[in-house]
C-alpha cells in the first residue's frame, strides 16, 4: 500500500455515503483483449502507457464473495474454488494488499472467489477477479459506485480489471493525468451476437513469467518497446471504428497484428520473453493456412502460449473442423 494508491481511493470515495452491510456478491466477466495494454506509466496507480480495447466473455469469469470478520486485523482468509490459499500465495497477498486499501469497509474479510474460467486456458482470471472483488466491495460498503469509478478502483488491483467491469466490447482510456483520475474504462458498441472466440488449449504449463513482471521487463529492455505505444494507440482507433461499423476483417486484422507485435516486443526485451511454444507457432502457420483457403479466421494471443481465434456465427462450423479441439464462446449468448 503505498500513499499514492491511498490518495487514490480517498478521491474515488470522497462523494460516496457507506451503508455497509455483513456480505458483498459480484460476479465479473472475464475479458480478452483485442489491442492489449502493455507497458505502464505508473506502477502503484497501474496507469498505462497505451489504451487498450476487449471483449468480455459473458458468462465466463469470476464470481465472488465478501464477508466481514469479527476480531482484530488479520490477513483475509481467501479461498479459491472452494480452497483456502495458502497466506503466502500470489493470489492470496494481491487481495490482501488491495483489500488493505479500504480500511475503512473492515480489516478483516473472508474472500469467497470461483472462476468458471477453465483456469489452464490462459483466460487472465486476474482481471474477472479484481473486478468481482472490487464490485463486491462496493456491494457490502454500499457506496453505489458507478461503472467509472468501480474501473479505476478496479485497476488498482490489476490494470486489465478496468474492462472486466463491464459486459461486451469495452475501451480503457490510458488518460494522462498523473494522478489517474481520468484512466478509466467503458462500454461501448451494441451487442455483435454474431461475434465468436474460440479458446485452443495448447497446453498448461506454467508460465515463467507473470504479466506483470513482463511488462515491466519489456518496458525496461526492448529497443522495440518505443514503437509500441503509438501502434497500439492506432490499433486501438482502428478496431473502436471497425466494431461500430461491424467490420470484421478490419476487426481481426487489427488484433492479429496488435497481439503479434506485443509479441515481438516480448521477444526482444532481455532476458528475452518467448512466451509462445512450439504448439503456439504451429497454431499460428495453421490459422494462416485456413485463412489462405479463404476462412475469415484471425488470432490473439496474451502473454502465454494458448490461442484464442476470432470469427462470426456464419464460420463457426468450418472453424470447428479445422480446429477440433476447440471451445467456442458466444460473448453475447
Ligand atoms: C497481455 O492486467 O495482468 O493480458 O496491471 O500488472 O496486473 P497488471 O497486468 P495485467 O496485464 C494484462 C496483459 C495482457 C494484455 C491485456 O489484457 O490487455
Amino acid at each position: 500500500m503505498s500513499d499514492i494508491q491511498t490518495q487514490f481511493v480517498k478521491n474515488i470515495l470522497s462523494g460516496a455515503e457507506t451503508n455497509r452491510k455483513e456480505t458483498g456478491l459480484a460476479f465479473a466477466p472475464s475479458n480478452i483483449a483485442l489491442c492489449k495494454y502493455w507497458g505502464k506509466r505508473h506502477a502503484a496507480l497501474n496507469l498505462p502507457l497505451n489504451s487498450s480495447l476487449s471483449i468480455s466473455l459473458g458468462s465466463l469469469g469470476t464470481r465472488t464473495e465478501l464477508r466481514l470478520r469479527d476480531g482484530a486485523a488479520a490477513a483475509p482468509a481467501v479461498f479459491l474454488n472452494g480452497e483456502l490459499l495458502p497466506p503466502d500465495s500470489s493470489f492470496a497477498k494481491r487481495v490482501a494488499a488491495f483489500l488493505d486499501l479500504f480500511p475503512m469497509v473492515g480489516t478483516s474479510f473472508e474472500v469467497r472467489t470461483e472462476n468458471n474460467i477453465p483456469t489452464a486456458a490462459g483466460l487472465a482470471s486476474s482481471a474477472s477477479g479484481f473486478a468481482a472483488l472490487t464490485m463486491a466491495l462496493n456491494d457490502l460498503a454500499g457506496w453505489g459506485l458507478g461503472g467509472r469509478m468501480l474501473s479505476m478502483l478496479a485497476r488498482l488491483g490489476s490494470g486489465s480489471a478496468s474492462r472486466s467491469v463491464f459486459d461486451g466490447f469495452v475501451q480503457w482510456h490510458m488518460g494522462s493525468n498523473d494522478d489517474g483520475s481520468d484512466s478509466f474504462a467503458e462500454p461501448f458498441s451494441k451487442p455483435w451476437p454474431e461475434f465468436r472466440i474460440g479458446i485452443l488449449e495448447l497446453t498448461d504449463a506454467e508460465k515463467p513469467v507473470g504479466s506483470r513482471d513482463g511488462m515491466n521487463r519489456t518496458v525496461e529492455t526492448s529497443a522495440l518497446y518505443a514503437n509500441w505505444p503509438a501502434q497500439a494507440n492506432a490499433d486501438f482507433q482502428t478496431l473502436h471504428s471497425a466494431i461500430l461499423k461491424r467490420d470484421f476483417p478490419t476487426v481481426g486484422q487489427t488484433a492479429e497484428h496488435n497481439a503479434l507485435s506485443m509479441h515481438a516486443t516480448m521477444m526482444s526485451a532481455w532476458p528475452p520473453l518467448i512466451y509462445l511454444q512450439p504448439e503456439s507457432v504451429a497454431m499460428i502457420h495453421q490459422v494462416q493456412r485456413v485463412r489462405a483457403d479463404g476462412l475469415d479466421v484471425y488470432l490473439t494471443i496474451d502473454a502465454g502460449p494458448n490461442i484464442k481465434l476470432l470469427f462470426l456465427e456464419e464460420n463457426e462450423g468450418a472453424v470447428a473442423s479445422a480446429f477440433p479441439n476447440i471451445q467456442v464462446i458466444n460473448p453475447f449468448g
